[in-house]
């Protein structure tokens, strides 16, 4: 079951040649997915051979292989882990049912629009991050990142898979609309909004792999306890794959760091920007807005919908089997910071409801840990600084504090005390100008860019020197 049928067009472990109709609507798919990843994928490495990994089997131990690819002969395939015997419903009105191998019709629509939204994020950050191949701080860096776009290219695999194995003709309608949106564009956007923001620069890169990324990590655990069996067991696969991103975001930020720490030391000055690094105040301002609209990808702190996906049986909590209360949280409730005149406080509320915010819980707390790692590379430096996660409520669009403004440090503003402060608190023009000016590409194997440190170790046990990227 763990094996990975190589031979096949689509690779896959899902017996595909014995599915004939969903065989040919994937064969079907695959052209236009290559047509679209020559369009939308990393622009101008198409021809390049990199040192990717491959997924060869599904289990916990020893699913990659790596090798010299070429980003549009990557295998792209169906994967998803192995079923767990006699699983069974965890939470919810079905709670002790066992889990559904097809569709449950009353929740057709609703299941479908949580694979589209999904789904819809994968191809949408190949497209944000295509154009960040010209600027890479070293060939290790440039490898890391086509392995996360071949992998976000997969999960859209893993996506268009369930819409076109379960859903029908609907399903294979979405399936082609997910190449069709475009991050960004003004009349067919990404669904969320956090992926239709650019991605310009590395470091606006790490800060995504490590804050939006993560967001994504939560939505799939939460999605990897749903009822529906195949959209579990494809999530957490998809999770498998997904550490790795989180990895080059919090070690990528980590190196900005740890470089900014050095340049701080060597010449005895908090301003490293004279000698090509990135500060820490700057960093602060790009970790206080990607974490802010990652923020946002969460939803409203009270909802229904999730309510309902949660009462249906279609997306658990994080970690629901860890939990030990009765998973229907029908009288339970939950601690949400809503806004009480003009401050914020945390008030009881019915559990159901506050589903996203608890999930949004869980992440700040994956987030904090991080900012933790960073902070002990300052201090291991002997430097008295710190980054932190701005106030939950800073710079919100979507929930309770959208329509009020608040500091990074949660007291309720003024707009003109907002206008005054907000350039302390958000990247300003300057210091994207600043950032954008020291994305200098370094193509030489073992050289790194000034502004960010070597990682401590290569890929796969190879040398830091190794030519992780062909480059002709
Ligand atoms: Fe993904
Ligand atoms: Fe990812």
């Amino acid at each position: 079951m763990a094996g990975i049928d190589y031979t096949e067009r689509i690779p896959n472990n899902v017996g595909l040649a014995e599915n004939r109709r969903l065989q040919r609507a994937l064969e079907e798919w695959q052209p236009k997915f290559l047509g679209w990843w020559m369009d939308m994928g990393p622009h101008g490495y198409q021809a390049t051979e990199t040192y990717l990994r491959t997924a060869v089997s599904v289990d916990a131990q020893g699913w990659a292989q790596f090798g010299w690819v070429r980003m549009p002969e990557y295998r792209w395939g169906i994967f998803l882990a192995e079923p767990g015997p006699g699983r069974r419903i965890a939470f919810g009105d079905h709670k002790g049912a066992p889990a559904w191998q097809e569709v449950p019709g009353e929740y057709r629509g609703v299941l479908r629009r949580l694979v589209v939204t999904q789904g819809d994020t994968e191809p949408a950050s190949v497209e944000q991050q295509r154009r960040l191949g010209r600027t890479s701080p070293s060939l290790y860096d440039l490898r890391n990142l086509f392995q996360v776009n071949v992998e976000e290219g997969r999960h859209l695999w893993a996506m268009v898979f369930l819409l076109d194995a379960y859903f029908g003709r609907d399903g294979r309608e979405e399936s082609e609309a997910l190449l069709q949106r475009r991050s960004g564009d003004r009349d067919r956007p990404r669904i969320l909004g956090a992926f239709n923001e650019p991605t310009p620069d590395w470091l606006s890169y790490f800060m995504f792999t490590f804050f939006t990324d993560r967001d994504g990590k939560y939505q799939l655990a939460a999605l990897a306890e749903s009822g529906f069996d195949p959209l579990s067991r494809t999530c957490r696969f998809m999770l498998t794959e997904e550490a790795h991103h989180m990895f080059v975001g919090e070690t990528g930020i980590g190196r900005v760091v740890q470089r900014a720490c050095q340049l701080m030391r060597e010449h005895k000055t908090d301003d490293v920007r004279r000698h090509g690094g990135i500060d820490l105040p700057t960093l602060q301002r790009y970790l206080n807005f990607h974490y802010s609209v990652s923020l946002d990808l969460f939803g409203s702190e009270i909802s229904t919908n999730a309510a309902n996906f949660y009462t249906m049986g279609l997306k658990g909590r994080f970690e629901e089997m860890k939990k030990t209360d009765d998973h229907q949280l029908k009288s339970a409730t939950y601690p949400v910071t809503t806004l009480d005149g003009e401050t914020l406080v945390a008030r009881d509320e019915p559990a159901l409801p506050s589903l996203n915010e608890r999930l949004r819980d869980d992440y700040i707390a994956d987030c904090q840990r991080g900012v933790d790692r960073w902070n002990r590379i300052i201090k291991e430096h002997g430097i008295d600084a710190s980054l932190r996660l701005p106030h939950r409520g800073f710079h919100r669009a979507i929930g309770l504090c959208a329509d009020v403004r608040v500091s990074p440090d949660g007291r309720v503003l003024t707009q003109a005390e907002w206008d005054a402060k907000k350039h302390a608190w958000l990247p300003t023009a300057e210091d994207q100008a600043w950032v954008e000016s020291l994305m200098r590409p370094v193509t030489e194997a073992g050289k790194f860019a000034g502004w960010i440190a070597p990682p401590p170790r290569g890929v796969n046990g190879q040398p830091l020197d190794f030519e992780y990227v062909r480059l002709a």
